[in-house]
């Protein structure tokens, strides 16, 4: 048996593990008008008719910016310590520019206070995808103007909670807001142009680069400096070399476009050259590679799914996949060539194989890509359709095995010699899943959205008896 399929019994992580949950400013916090907030590129897209399911919007969302105490309290009882939450830029500085507004900064410092008073380690998130409209409006990210409005800002929220946060994540997912914002359309602002795609991905990797040396500019040295990203993990269909170019430009697209200048100091070339009927990347400005090569203290790492690919030229086994929402548009740039498969196994309800096996690739990858750098999951999980028993209490015993899997592979990579430090379960509680609106419930903690209800689902209690004992407890 190959050392990373041998089962870890007792399923035991290491005494300072962090047991983590995550979640987004807008999909959580609502108050969208309250304090001098402005709106994001998500405000207006999910207030333009036929972009989210149902029309649903972020208006209310879950009324976390009122109920922060009672949620801080929540994650207390559950025994977590450490969470993850992202901070809303256009509440922090309205439209992107100018001084920061003191009400926004307060509502993340009264949050840190409380989660340190109750033991749980922050973990500030500065960009999951609320850009202020005012800067899409003058561009977004494919206008460099962007990276340094995102240095200005990292730099008012590095000075008013660096002092009490020691985690930092610049990005959440650079390849969602360049790919699904740009080109296939289906996250804010909406765009379907693929050399725009391309141009906001350089200005994200800018924006990290930029953002890094202002947070460190302001805080403490202790302070860990990273980003989260979710490059797929990618599965040719055979060995042909055809599939094997297909993965490669997979790959390309959605790891080595961020990694290889932020952890190597440049592009892949066979990035430039798949992407070359769509952009002679003559936006990278000469500095631009060493401003965004900075050293990194932590690196997060998103898994769901693995992405099963194949030539497009070849006979295909159905059915077509990309999991990705529905656009007539692709979000991958110049791989008509490309054909996205079904894996094959049980699905959660957002249509994603469920395997365990991605993420453990997924660590030893970057573990191979970045010796000795600490590695958090920065999210994983599953939504599934739960609904409350006649008593009121919600049992999700998929969300149990989906997660016994992936924390039993996240072990078994320690065990292989990664480095990995924590977990954040996504998401602490159901919340507004973008262009799916609120019907996709990933949370361990179930929201009913009509009162704003919370109630701890099977899979909270399980968490929570993992988080208090350090060793995971059987699926039932
Ligand atoms: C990730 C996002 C997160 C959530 C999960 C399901 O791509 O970062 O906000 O929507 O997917």
């Amino acid at each position: 048996m190959p050392e990373s399929a041998a089962p870890v019994t007792p399923v035991t992580f290491p005494p300072a593990f962090l047991w983590g949950a995550a979640t987004s400013a807008y999909q959580i916090e609502g108050a969208v008008r309250e304090d001098g907030r402005t709106p994001s590129i998500w405000d207006t897209f999910s207030h333009t008719p036929g972009k989210t399911a149902g029309g649903d919007t972020g208006d209310i969302a879950v009324d976390h910016y009122h109920r922060y105490r009672d949620d801080v309290a929540l994650m207390a009882e559950l025994g977590l310590n450490a969470y993850r939450f992202s901070v809303s830029w256009p509440r922090v500085q309205p439209t992107g520019r100018g001084p920061a507004v003191q009400r926004g900064l307060d509502f993340y410092r009264r949050l840190v206070d409380e989660l340190l008073g109750a033991g749980i380690k922050p973990a500030v998130t500065l960009y999951h995808w609320d850009l202020p409209q005012e800067l899409e409006d003058a561009g977004g990210w494919p206008e460099r103007d962007t990276a340094y409005r995102f240095a200005e800002y990292a730099q008012m929220v590095g000075e008013a909670l660096g002092d009490r946060v020691e985690q930092w994540i610049t990005l959440n997912e650079p390849w969602c807001s360049a790919f699904l914002g740009y080109a296939s359309g289906v996250h804010a602002p909406g765009r379907t142009d693929p050399a725009a795609a391309l141009r906001a991905a350089h200005h994200l990797n800018l924006a990290h680069g930029l953002g890094t040396v202002a947070l460190r500019s302001v805080m403490p040295a202790r302070n860990s400096v990273g980003l989260s990203l979710n490059t797929s993990v990618v599965r040719p269909l055979s060995q042909q070399p055809a599939d094997l170019a297909a993965a490669r430009k997979i790959d390309d697209l959605s790891g080595g476009i961020f990694h290889g200048p932020i952890l190597h100091g440049a592009y892949p070339e066979s990035l430039f050259e798949a992407t070359a009927p769509v952009t002679d990347w003559s936006y990278v400005r000469d500095g631009d590679l060493a401003a965004i090569h900075q050293p990194l203290d932590a690196l997060g790492l998103n898994y769901y799914t693995p992405t099963l690919v194949a030539s497009a030229t070849g006979e295909l086994p159905g059915p077509r996949a990309d999991g990705h929402g529905e656009s007539d548009h692709s979000p991958w740039p110049a791989s008509e060539d490309v054909a996205f498969l079904q894996t094959p196994g049980e699905r959660t309800e957002m249509g994603w194989t469920v395997d365990p096996t991605g993420l453990h690739d997924l660590i030893m990858r970057y573990t191979r890509e970045a010796p000795g750098l600490p590695l958090y999951i920065t999210e994983n999980g599953a939504a599934y359709d739960d609904k409350p028993e006649a008593d009121g209490s919600v049992h999700d015993p998929e969300r149990v095995a989906y997660l016994h899997g992936h924390l039993s592979a996240v072990r078994r990579a320690i065990a292989d010699g990664a480095d990995v430090r924590g977990y954040y379960l996504w998401s602490l509680m159901d919340n507004f899943e973008w262009a799916y609106g609120y019907g996709k419930r990933f949370g361990a903690v179930h929201v009913d959205y009509a009162s704003q209800e919370r109630t701890p689902k099977s899979s909270a209690h399980w968490y929570a008896r993992a988080a208090r004992t350090g060793t995971l407890p059987p699926v039932e």
